[in-house]
C-alpha cells in the first residue's frame, strides 16, 4: 500500500510542518500577522505579471493573438461547428464550463473536469496529468479528441482555407512561411492568445507587493494556515500549483465517489507503477469561480475541497474555522478577469465544409 514515493512525500511535508511549528512559536497576533506573514509569504507564491510572459518559439505578434483570439471563439474547428475552446473554457466564467465533467461532440461527457484556461501558461505543463508540454502542444488535442470537437487536422485546414478573411490573417500572422495556414500554426495562434488570459492584481498579489492591510485577519490566518499545514508545499508559485505531480491520497486516499478508480492521471502518460494516481497539483488561481473540484469535479463546495485536501494530503482533519479562513483566504486569489471583445469571425463560403450531424 505504501510506496517510496508517498514516503518522500511524507517527509517532505513533515518537514515543512516541522519547520513552520518553529514559526509558529512566534505569537499570532505579533510577528505573523504583519512583516513575517508577507516576507514568509514572498518565498513560496509570485505575483502574475501585469503582461504576458514570452513564449518559447511562438512570437506572439498582435496578428498573432487576434487570429488566435478568433480560432479560440470559432466553433467551425470543430466537426459539428457547435463546439469552440469558449465552450468548455469560458472567458465569462473563469476560463472553464463549471461542469462536473465536459460535454463534448455527440453530447459525449468527457472524463475529467475541465482545468481553467486562464494563467495556464504559467503552468509547467498541461492537463491534470501533464501530458502536453505547453500550450501549443496543448490547443491540438481538443480540436480532435472526439469527446470533444472530433476533428481531423486536415479538415480543420480545409475549414480555414475555405475563408478568405482566415487565408490572409494566417499569412499576417505568420509571414514569410512556405505554408502559412497550418494546423500546427493555428495552435500556435491559440498559444498566443491563451497567453493573455492572464489574471493580475488579485488582493493575494497586492499583498505579495506590500499591500499589508489589503487582506484581513480571518484571510491572513488563512494564508499562515495555508503554509503551516503545508498546503503551500504543492501549492506554490505563481498559479499556487501547476509546477508539481503527487498522488492525490498522499496520506490517506479519498473514496471513489471523489477519486473514481478508472481514472488512474499520470500513470497512463507514464506507465510507472509509482504514478497510480498522481495528478498535477491543480493551480489554485481564480478558485472561487471554477466549481466543480478535483479532475472529477465531484466535490462543489470550495470548504469541502480544502476539508478533503487536509485528509487526504496531509492525513490532518481541521477545524471548521480553519477551513473557513484557508477558503477565505483562497478567495484573495481571485484576480482581474481578462477583457475580451467578442470577434467577428468570418462568414462560411460555399467550399466550406458542412457541419458534422450530432447524434
Ligand atoms: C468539450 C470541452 C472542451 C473543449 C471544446 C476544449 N477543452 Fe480544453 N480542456 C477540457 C478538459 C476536460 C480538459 C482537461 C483534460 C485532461 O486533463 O485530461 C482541458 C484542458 C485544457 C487545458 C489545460 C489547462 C491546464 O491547466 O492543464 C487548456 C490550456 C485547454 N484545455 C485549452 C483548450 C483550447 C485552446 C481548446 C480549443 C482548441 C479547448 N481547450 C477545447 C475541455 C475542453
Ligand atoms: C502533496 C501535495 C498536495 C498538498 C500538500 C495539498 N494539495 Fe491540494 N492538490 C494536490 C493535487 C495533486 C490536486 C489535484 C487533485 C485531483 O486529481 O483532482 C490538488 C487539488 C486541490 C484543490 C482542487 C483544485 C481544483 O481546481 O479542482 C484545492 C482547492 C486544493 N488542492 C487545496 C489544497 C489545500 C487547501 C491544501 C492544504 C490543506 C492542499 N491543497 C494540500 C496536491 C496537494
Amino acid at each position: 500500500m505504501d510506496h517510496p514515493f508517498n514516503a518522500i512525500w511524507r517527509t517532505a511535508v513533515k518537514k515543512s510542518i516541522a519547520l513552520f511549528a518553529v514559526l509558529a512559536l512566534a505569537p499570532l497576533s505579533g510577528a505573523w500577522a504583519g512583516e513575517d506573514l508577507m516576507a514568509q509569504a514572498r518565498e513560496q507564491f509570485k505575483p502574475i505579471p501585469s503582461a504576458p510572459p514570452a513564449l518559447m518559439g511562438n512570437a506572439a505578434t498582435k496578428e498573432r493573438v487576434e487570429l488566435g483570439k478568433m480560432l479560440f471563439f470559432d466553433p467551425r474547428i470543430s466537426a459539428s461547428h457547435l463546439i469552440s475552446c469558449n465552450t468548455c473554457h469560458n472567458v465569462g466564467m473563469g476560463g472553464d464550463d463549471n461542469l462536473e465533467t465536459s460535454i463534448g461532440h455527440g453530447w459525449a461527457k468527457g472524463p475529467r473536469n475541465a482545468p481553467t484556461a486562464f494563467n495556464a501558461v504559467f503552468n509547467v505543463a498541461q492537463f491534470w496529468d501533464g501530458r502536453a508540454e505547453d500550450l501549443k502542444a496543448q490547443a491540438k488535442g481538443p480540436v480532435q479528441a472526439g469527446v470533444e470537437m472530433n476533428n481531423k487536422p486536415a479538415q480543420v485546414e480545409a475549414t480555414l482555407r475555405s475563408m478568405p478573411e482566415y487565408v490572409t490573417r494566417f499569412e499576417r500572422a505568420f509571414p514569410g512561411e512556405k505554408v502559412s495556414l497550418s494546423f500546427d500554426n493555428m495552435a500556435k495562434a491559440i498559444e498566443a492568445f491563451e497567453a493573455t488570459l492572464i489574471t493580475p492584481y488579485s488582493r493575494f498579489d497586492q499583498f505579495l507587493e506590500g499591500n499589508a492591510t489589503i487582506l484581513n485577519k480571518q484571510e491572513k490566518e488563512g494564508l499562515a494556515l495555508f503554509m503551516d499545514k503545508g498546503c503551500a508545499a504543492c501549492h506554490g508559485g505563481v498559479n499556487l500549483g501547476g509546477q508539481g505531480y503527487y498522488p492525490f491520497g498522499v496520506v490517506e486516499k479519498p473514496g471513489a465517489d471523489i477519486l473514481p478508480e478508472g481514472d488512474k492521471g499520470r500513470f497512463e502518460v507514464t506507465k510507472t507503477a509509482d504514478d497510480s494516481y498522481v495528478f498535477r497539483a491543480a493551480p489554485l488561481r481564480n478558485i472561487e469561480l471554477t466549481a466543480p473540484y478535483f479532475h472529477s469535479g465531484k466535490v462543489w463546495d470550495l470548504e469541502q475541497a480544502v476539508a478533503v485536501m487536509g485528509q487526504s494530503q496531509l492525513g490532518e482533519k481541521l477545524s471548521d474555522s480553519q477551513i473557513q479562513a484557508i477558503t477565505a483566504f483562497l478567495k484573495t486569489l481571485t484576480g482581474e478577469q481578462p477583457k475580451v471583445e467578442y470577434p467577428v469571425l468570418p462568414v462560411s463560403t460555399a467550399t466550406t465544409p458542412k457541419p458534422v450531424a450530432m447524434q
